[in-house]
């Protein structure tokens, strides 16, 4: 290290130690009971090192001097320049000195009982004001216990912040202002202790000043109905000591039916003020009509001013009142008629629908026989078409169509077809029936087929699904569909 570098490096540990101002100055001090505190020596010597001499702590009681070496107590800690106690307690109250060889210091320590409603002590607090709009900042800092707190919380009005930065800091509005305590928890013999700063915010309003502004448009067209009563409200956005007023003479004098209303006013965030005052008219008449009753907010910087114009209701004007009285009973007796015919309509409702029938000729039965036919070929393994020529009609035959595209295209199910009438008596068959295997006929012979024993019967059953001997009639399975037996 070079001969020139000494004196900066001795600069900056003096700059260091006298700004770490820890030690106790003042001679009157206020503690709160439960809390850690100490007091410290302010030596005039920066070498802490050097102690030539023993240092000494008393406490003067009523019956003289104490030293406190001797009076032991687990609370009370002596640490060279520092007197600690762990925590301070009201009986700690009184006079206590230090001294260093010629060098003595007095303080008179006053403790205070804890609040009982609050997280901190009114007497305790450090008051600072804070201009709206500039940074305000809150520094969780404690010079001496820095070191042992593991943990800072910060409250506002003894409520837990929730945004818990350090040091809090943000630009000040008027919802900042109130208490703030820092909590410093310390540990200490392995008990938990807690150290309180508070401090009081109030936020101040800048002193810079705008020029008054009215809000809303400058002519407020205000519809009325004559005889009602009706408030006009003029707001402006100006400083705290700025006029905000009506003009509403005429000049053959005021309107009697018109009234000023007390000015208002609300600091806005911006530490500005927002001003309002009503004008009420009572009793609206056609003299208030189509007048401007005019609002103004001035200071010495600016002036504004707006108009209110009171104008007739436009649908007041549009309808009479006998017009208005006619469209009403109109409409009851509507109203009325429509509530008669939905009633006669539930009463009469069969007849009304034998009527509509007869008319309209419609057959909806045809349509659900085709319906039915689906569904119950999908439920089919095996559809039986009994050919009989009283049955065969053209939509029959359509019918049996479609059914039969389903059975063979489709679902692939088995198909049995009964000749009750020989084929060749047909004019019109489906082109698939034809399409069926010569072994899935049945024809019917008179006398013949009668029997249980008789060849037809056996081939029916040989062509229905195999079944087990034992009949046992299971709910699932669905019977085979026969047109017509
Ligand atoms: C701080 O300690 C005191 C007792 O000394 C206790 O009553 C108080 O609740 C503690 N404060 C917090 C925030 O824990
Ligand atoms: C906090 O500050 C306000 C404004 O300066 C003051 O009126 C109030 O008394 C202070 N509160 C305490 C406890 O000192
Ligand atoms: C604070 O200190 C105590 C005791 O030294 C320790 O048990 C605890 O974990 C510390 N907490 C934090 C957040 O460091
Ligand atoms: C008048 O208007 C202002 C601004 O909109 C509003 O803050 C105030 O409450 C109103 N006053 C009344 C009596 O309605
Ligand atoms: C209100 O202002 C308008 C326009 O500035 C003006 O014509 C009118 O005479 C004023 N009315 C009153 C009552 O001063």
């Amino acid at each position: 290290m070079h001969c020139r570098e000494i004196p900066l490096t001795v600069w900056v540990l003096m700059f260091i130690s006298t700004s770490e101002e820890t030690c106790t100055s003042r001679l009157h001090i206020t503690a709160v009971e439960g809390e850690p505190f100490y007091l410290k020596y302010c030596s005039s010597s920066p070498e802490h090192g050097k102690k030539t001499t023993t240092i000494k702590w008393y406490k003067n009681e009523s019956h003289g001097l104490v030293d406190l070496s001797l009076h032991s107590s687990p609370r009370i800690l002596l640490r060279d320049y520092v007197l600690e106690f762990w925590p301070v307690e009201l009986n700690d109250s009184g006079s206590y000195s230090f001294q260093m060889g010629n060098d003595t210091h007095d303080w008179k320590l006053n403790v205070i009982p804890r609040s009982t409603h609050s997280c901190f002590t009114e007497k305790l607090v450090m008051s600072k004001a804070v201009e709206v709009k500039k940074s305000l900042q809150i520094p969780c800092e404690h010079n001496y216990y820095q070191q042992l707190a593991n943990r800072t919380v910060l409250y506002k009005n003894c409520e837990k912040m929730e945004n818990n930065q350090n040091p809090f800091l943000k630009n000040a509005e008027f919802k900042d202002q109130g208490y703030y305590t820092c909590v410093f928890f310390l540990h200490h013999n392995g008990k938990l202790f807690n150290v309180t700063k508070t401090f009081n915010i109030t936020i101040v309003g800048d002193h810079s000043n705008i020029i008054p502004a009215l809000l809303g448009p400058k002519i407020d067209e205000v519809k009325v109905e004559l005889g009602k009563d009706i408030q006009l409200n003029c707001s402006a956005l100006l400083n705290e000591k700025d006029l905000i007023y009506w003009n509403t003479r005429r000049k053959n004098g005021k309107d009697p039916n018109v009234h000023e209303g007390e000015v208002t006013r609300v600091r806005t965030s911006e530490g500005k003020w927002l001003a309002s005052t009503i004008l009420r008219i009572e009793n609206v008449n056609i003299r208030n009509l189509n007048f401007s009753y005019n609002c103004t907010a001035v200071n010495e910087g600016g002036i504004d001013t707006k108009s209110f114009l009171l104008l007739l209701k436009e649908d007041m004007v549009d309808i009479p009142g006998h017009v208005f009285t006619r469209g009403m009973i109109v409409a009851v007796v509507i109203s009325v008629m429509v509530v008669c015919l939905v009633t006669m309509g539930v009463i009469y409702r069969v007849d009304l629908v034998l009527f509509y029938r007869h008319f309209m000729g419609r057959d909806e039965t045809l349509t659900a026989v085709v319906d039915e036919i689906h569904s119950l070929i999908e439920k089919s393994r095996r559809l039986i078409i009994v050919l009989s020529k009283s049955y065969m009609s053209s939509e029959v035959r359509y019918e049996l169509e479609s059914g039969l595209h389903e059975a063979l295209v489709e679902r692939k199910i088995k198909i049995i077809l009964i000749e009750f009438t020989p084929v060749g008596d047909f004019r019109f068959l489906p082109q698939s029936l034809k399409l069926l295997k010569s072994h899935r006929v049945l024809k019917w012979k008179a006398d013949k087929s009668l029997s249980y024993n008789s060849r037809f019967w056996k081939n029916l059953l040989y062509l229905m699904p195999a079944k087990a001997v034992k009949p046992c009639r299971d709910e699932s399975e669905v019977l085979p569909v026969l047109l017509k037996s």
